[in-house]
């Protein structure tokens, strides 16, 4: 067992005192921490803020809040393990980070254009498929509370990606997930997991050459600073899962509980709402800095761009499970986009 693992252990072994010994000391307040790798400034650390204020709110200070944003106390991989421990209660990590669990179906949001726009989107997070997904959690001692937006991807490099072969021979860091893995390699680059909170240093110092994010997280990491080109290519999605400890959740009182739930309802509508406004702020912030050389495609260009990456749909159907694609292009036909 290394160090970190112990570390984990020993704080999972606290926090469980802390609620054995709960009705002992009635006065103190259940503390919940919310873990994050994001800045504050973005759809979800804004999210987590608005749920500390509405969450303490409504249970009377009963329940205290702490948001640690911006990768502080732990990194993509570490904040899963420490939640699965009971270090931390609550995270919200990226769809694109629930592979490594087990849980490949969650790489379904990941796939290049399979979401046309966000009523689709959220037709399937609220839908059957949203809700068999947090039941896949179960098992691994999670529980899925709410999905949560952030926006669509854009590429970035230090050279213009004017087509998809721009992107060829480049390094590119990814989240971990497969069809992320699979999306670079489509493209004729070569991918790089790394943490999020590695990733300017690593554009800084060339590590890697370029990466994928919303403008939001590009902006607020300042990745524009070392990156010298961007394509809105709005090639695929992040959003996220408001995850919490099961064991923990399910043995908070009830009526918390409930208080809870509703401000977990109340700041996922919320988050929702800003997150595009959040992500054209920080396009805007972007152009501003003047760092960046921005461009926009037109139809005959995404064309391009669609054509190199929608090969990766049939290419991961045996990963993600061919239901689950077809329950998302339903929903798509359904809105009577293709
Ligand atoms: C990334 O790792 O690029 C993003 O998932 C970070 C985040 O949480 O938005």
């Amino acid at each position: 067992m290394n160090f970190k693992t112990l570390h984990l252990m020993l704080c999972a072994a606290v926090s469980a005192g802390v609620l054995a010994t709960g009705s002992a000391m009635a006065q103190a307040p259940i503390v919940i921490k919310f873990s994050h790798v994001v800045a504050n400034d973005t759809p979800k650390g804004k999210g987590a803020l608005r749920f500390k204020e509405l969450a303490e709110k409504a249970t009377n200070g009963r329940v205290k809040i702490e948001v640690y944003a911006n990768s502080t106390l732990y990194k993509d991989k570490e904040e899963l393990d420490a939640l699965q421990l009971g270090a931390v209660q609550m995270l919200a990590p990226s769809l694109a980070k629930f592979g490594p669990l087990g849980v490949k179906e969650f790489e379904v949001f990941d796939l290049p254009y399979i979401f046309p726009n966000k009523d689709v989107l959220h037709r399937v997070t609220e839908g059957p498929v949203g809700k068999q997904l947090f039941t896949k959690l179960e098992p691994k001692g999670i529980k899925g509370l709410a999905y949560w937006d952030n926006g669509f991807k854009d590429m970035s490099a230090n050279k213009p990606l004017r087509t998809p072969e721009d992107m060829r021979g480049l390094k590119i860091r990814i989240q971990s997930s497969k069809v992320l893995d699979a999306q670079i390699r489509a493209l004729g680059a070569n991918p790089q997991v790394m943490a999020f909170s590695e990733v300017y240093q690593a554009l800084q110092t060339g590590v890697v050459d370029g990466q994928e994010n919303t403008p939001s997280n590009m902006f607020t990491q300042k990745m524009h600073e070392v990156q010298s080109n961007m394509t809105l290519t709005h090639h695929g999605y992040i959003g996220y899962a408001v995850i919490v400890n099961k064991k923990f959740w399910e043995g908070l009182p009830a009526d918390i509980r409930t208080q809870l739930e509703g401000a977990m309802r109340d700041a996922s509508k919320y988050t929702n709402a800003i997150s595009q406004q959040e992500n054209d702020d920080a396009l805007a912030g972007i152009r501003k800095a003047g760092k960046t050389t921005i461009l926009d495609l037109n139809d005959a260009q995404r064309m391009q761009w669609r054509k190199a990456l929608l090969p990766v749909h049939k290419q991961m159907e045996s990963r993600i499970g061919k239901e689950t694609i077809d329950a998302v292009d339903k929903e798509v036909k359904a809105l009577g986009i293709k």
